[in-house]
C-alpha cells in the first residue's frame, strides 16, 4: 500500500452501532460507531467509567455487545462463541496489560514462545521469531533470565514481545505504562512508536497524557459511553513493514 493510494480499503476495526448494557446502571456504551485503519495508533481516553475498557473487552472478543457489530480484521467478533474467540484472541490479537501478566516461573523466552505453542507454530520457526523480537526489542540479553529480575520497562518489553509473537493484526494495550517509572514509561513510548512506525495498527486505554500525546496518530476521547471527541494526534505514521508483521 502506497501513501497516496485512495482509500477505499476496509477498516481493520469497524465498529457500528454498539450498545453494552450491564445488569444495573446506565449504559456502559451507547450506540457507539468507530472505525480505526490498518496502521493507526488510536489513543482512547476518558474518564474513570466512562466505557474504554468495555470497549477494549469487545474489540478483543471477551465480551459481547448488547446490540450493534463489531468487526475486526474480517472476523464479526461480537457473533463468536467461546472457542473461536479464544482463537480469534490467539491468531490476530496482540494483548498488554498494566502489570505484564508474565508468568514468573517460565523464562522470558518460554513467555514470548507461549502464543506460538498455543497455535501450533513450529519449533524452531517461533525460537528464531522469539529470538528476533527479544533482538529487536532490546533486550536479548535476558533471553534465559526469569521476569522477577527484570526491571518493569524490560517486563513490559517482554510482555510486547509475546504479544507480537504470532503477529496480530492489532495490538490492544490497557494503560501499558500504568505500572512503570518515569524513564521505564518513557522506554515503553518509543517502542510503541517504533512499532507503529513499522506498520502495526495498536489501539491503547489510558489515562497517560504523554502516552498518548506522544504515541498517538489519533485520539478518542469517551465520557459516558460516547465519542465526545475524535482528534487527530501530531504524530503521523511513516508506514511499512518490518518485525512487528
Ligand atoms: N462487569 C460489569 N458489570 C456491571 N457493570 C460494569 C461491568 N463492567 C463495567 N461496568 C460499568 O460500565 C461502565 C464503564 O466501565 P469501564 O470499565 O468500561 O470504564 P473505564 O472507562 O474502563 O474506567 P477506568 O478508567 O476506571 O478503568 C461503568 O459504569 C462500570 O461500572
Ligand atoms: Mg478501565
Amino acid at each position: 500500500m502506497t501513501p497516496s493510494a485512495p482509500s477505499i480499503t476496509t477498516p481493520l476495526i469497524d465498529i457500528r452501532e454498539v450498545r453494552k448494557e450491564y445488569d444495573d446502571g446506565p449504559p456502559a456504551l451507547v450506540d457507539l460507531s468507530l472505525t480505526v485503519a490498518a496502521g493507526e495508533a488510536l489513543a482512547v481516553l476518558g474518564p474513570s467509567g466512562s466505557g474504554k475498557s468495555t470497549l477494549l473487552n469487545l474489540i478483543a472478543g471477551l465480551d459481547r455487545p448488547t446490540g450493534g457489530t463489531v468487526t475486526v480484521d474480517g472476523v464479526r467478533v461480537d457473533r463468536l462463541g467461546e472457542t473461536a474467540s479464544a482463537r480469534y484472541r490467539r491468531e490476530r490479537i496482540g494483548m498488554v496489560f498494566q502489570f505484564f501478566n508474565l508468568l514468573d516461573d517460565l523464562t522470558v523466552t518460554d513467555n514470548v514462545l507461549l502464543p506460538a505453542q498455543l497455535v501450533g507454530a513450529g519449533r524452531l520457526q517461533a525460537r528464531a521469531r522469539a529470538a528476533e523480537l527479544l533482538e529487536h526489542l532490546g533486550i536479548a540479553r535476558h533471553a534465559q533470565a526469569y521476569p522477577g529480575r527484570l526491571s518493569g520497562g524490560e517486563r513490559q518489553r517482554v510482555a510486547v514481545a509475546r504479544a507480537l509473537m504470532n503477529r496480530p493484526a492489532l495490538l490492544l494495550a490497557d494503560e501499558p505504562t500504568g505500572a512503570l517509572d518515569t524513564a521505564s514509561g518513557a522506554e515503553v513510548r518509543e517502542l510503541i512508536n517504533e512499532l507503529n512506525d513499522e506498520g502495526q495498527t495498536i489501539l491503547l486505554v489510558t489515562h497517560d497524557l504523554a502516552l498518548a500525546g506522544a504515541c498517538a496518530t489519533r485520539t478518542v476521547e469517551l465520557v459516558d459511553g460516547r465519542i465526545a471527541r475524535d482528534t487527530p494526534g501530531t504524530r503521523r505514521t511513516r508506514g511499512g513493514s518490518a518485525v512487528a508483521r
